[in-house]
């Protein structure tokens, strides 16, 4: 069977923000959807930070099959809030091209971090290939100040990512 071909963008309204929190939400046990105290920050994010809201849209008609939902907090660093896919899109490297489209978007945007909470012990493995860091079920990935390490990385992970980033 030919590979799927699944595109990821940011999401383009309210409503597919929504779905997409839903179809992630649904990866987990327990499942939660937008009804989730979790959504709230997402849904005050839009539409500035709709560049860290990432939905994964199948090529093949099954519409969405994941995301990497992320928004600035006060601090100004970045809050990757969940991350998703379906089991039948999942070990082909879409998951990397999240966070990677996720991490160029947030040093585009000024941030000095991307943080994740309530990370299970069992998926702390796909982070750390990614390279954050931390304790517990907290793990960050600290990225360059602005300047020419900062460009450098941007430029390294566009064109690794190709023309999926927005
Ligand atoms: C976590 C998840 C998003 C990863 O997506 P994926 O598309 O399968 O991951 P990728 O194929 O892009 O893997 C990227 C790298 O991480 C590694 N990896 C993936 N999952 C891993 C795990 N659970 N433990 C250790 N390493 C892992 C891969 O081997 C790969 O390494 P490489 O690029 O150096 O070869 C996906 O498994 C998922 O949706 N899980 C259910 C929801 C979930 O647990 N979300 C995270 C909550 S904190």
């Amino acid at each position: 069977m030919a590979t799927e071909v699944v595109t990821v963008r940011p999401v383009r309204s309210v409503a597919e923000l929504a779905r997409t929190f839903d179809v992630v939400g649904a990866q987990f046990t327990p499942a939660f959807t937008s009804a989730d105290a979790r959504f709230v920050d997402l849904r005050r994010a839009w539409p500035e930070d709709r560049s860290l809201l990432l939905v994964a849209e199948s090529g093949t008609g099954a519409g969405i099959v994941g995301g990497a939902l992320g928004f600035r907090a006060r601090t100004g660093d970045v809050v990757l809030r969940t991350i998703g896919l379906d089991p039948g899109v999942r070990g082909r490297g879409l998951g990397r091209r999240l966070v990677e489209t996720l991490v160029v978007a947030a040093m585009t945007l000024g941030a000095a971090s991307v943080g994740a909470g309530g990370v299970e012990q069992a998926t702390k493995g796909f982070y750390e290939r990614l390279g954050f860091h931390g304790r517990g079920s907290t793990m960050r990935l600290e990225l360059a100040p602005p300047g020419r390490i900062r460009d450098l990385h941007v430029r390294r992970l566009r064109a690794a990512l190709g023309a999926t980033v927005p």
